[in-house]
């Protein structure tokens, strides 16, 4: 078959970090799961990438994929590189974990539309709301890693209560 229909009625969701191996890999395991377990798997295709090649291949940060696993997510994502030559028109919104990743996203975009795609997650917080984003865990210790499961929960819960 040409065309995969079902696959262009989705809506296209992608989360960017710096390095693809903690906060967009567990955004990503984060909404999936919201989405597999409230039976919309079929409406939404979610993806992460970062905007470093740093991580190339390899599995989210061991911290992360272990204080995840804690509250049931599974982060199996392979780090890959944001790709402005085809991620821009193949997703339909674009998530970004901090002000950095926005400026960064915000000066590959080529037009009006691609800028218009760019959000930051921080934008949909309830709980959370007045943070300005998920902080780096990187170089962080474990209060780090939860904290940013806690922010990424939370706007996850909330671009798909905006979406719906
Ligand atoms: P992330 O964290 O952007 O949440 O994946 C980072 C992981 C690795 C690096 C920076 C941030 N690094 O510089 O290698």
């Amino acid at each position: 078959m040409g065309l995969d229909c079902k696959n262009m009625l989705k809506k296209k969701i992608l989360f960017i970090c710096l390095g693809n191996i903690c906060r967009s890999p567990a955004a990503h395991a984060v909404m999936q799961k919201m989405v597999d377990d409230e039976r919309l798997s079929d409406k939404y295709e979610i993806d992460s990438a970062g905007i470093g090649d740093w991580h190339l291949g390899e599995l989210p940060d061991k911290r992360m994929r272990e204080r995840g696993a804690k509250q049931g997510y599974k982060l199996t994502h392979r780090a890959r590189q944001f790709n402005a030559a085809t991620d821009f028109a193949h997703f339909d919104i674009i998530i970004v974990m901090d002000e950095k990743n926005y400026s960064n996203i915000i000066s590959q975009t080529k037009n009006n539309i691609y800028k218009s795609k760019v959000k930051c997650i921080a934008e949909y917080f309830v709980k959370f709301k007045g943070y300005k984003e998920v902080p780096d865990p990187y170089y962080g210790g474990i209060e780090e890693f939860d904290k940013a499961l806690d922010l990424i929960k939370d706007g996850c819960e909330g671009i798909l209560n905006n979406l719906k």
